[in-house]
């Protein structure tokens, strides 16, 4: 499985990159925000700086909505770096924009995907990648987890080769689920990545092999 840090904030992204287990960056339009990214020319400036940091693929969301919108935004975004995959919202426009995208060899990632349906549209017209918001399916009281394993299960029966991007990830025990349940890629905030080393016993042990060591040479 894949791991892709999900933030536009580039100190975590190096963070992530120095732990030496990154495969891509994910990033929206609300995470640009977050960071204070505005403007055409700097956002293509902060997404440059991305693909300079990570040799991995970095998913940028196009902020149009209509189908010609979306294809000059894609086409502008795929042109900034040979590992841009262009970001594009599960809709009717959306859904042709990433036809279109497939048809012209250009890489993408749908995204705001909650049903299985919207997964076989996403994969019939070509998605490089697909992502359930797994965290958001949770809030509504319904099993994000279970979505990413009822996917698993189509793709594998219809052989379709498009990639489950797990996103919307909350917690470190959602990345565990959506490797178990078959994500081929899990986008989660650093915290997440980081609060998978954590174990009380990994720490009592350490301490006890130290102070063993410590006694026995002094
Ligand atoms: C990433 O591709 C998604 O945009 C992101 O994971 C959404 O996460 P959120 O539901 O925590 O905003």
């Amino acid at each position: 499985m894949k791991f892709f840090v999900d933030t536009a904030n580039l100190e975590q992204i190096k963070e992530a990159q120095d732990l030496g287990i990154l495969d891509g960056v994910t990033t929206n339009p609300s995470l640009m925000a977050k960071e204070g990214i505005t403007g055409e020319a700097n956002i293509i400036a902060h997404y440059k700086a991305i693909c300079d940091l990570v040799d991995g693929d970095i998913s940028a969301e196009v902020i149009a909505t209509d189908f010609e919108g979306m294809i000059k935004e894609g086409q502008a975004l795929a042109d900034i770096h040979e590992n841009i995959v262009v970001k594009v919202p599960m809709t009717k426009d959306g859904v042709k924009a990433i036809r279109w995208f497939t048809d012209h060899d250009i890489r993408t990632n749908c995204t705001l995907v909650f049903s299985a349906g919207q997964a076989i549209l996403a994969a019939k017209a070509g998605a490089t990648y697909l992502s359930p918001f797994i965290g958001r399916i949770d809030d509504m009281n319904w099993d994000g987890i279970e979505l990413i394993a009822q996917i698993a299960d189509i793709y594998t029966t219809q052989g379709y080769p498009t990639e489950i991007l797990a996103a919307s990830i909350r917690t470190p025990l959602h990345i565990v689920r959506a490797a178990e349940a078959g994500a081929d890629v899990v986008t989660c905030p650093l915290s997440s990545i980081l609060g998978l080393l954590k174990h009380p016993l990994t720490d009592i042990g350490l301490a006890q092999f130290l102070a063993d060591h410590k006694k026995a040479n002094s």
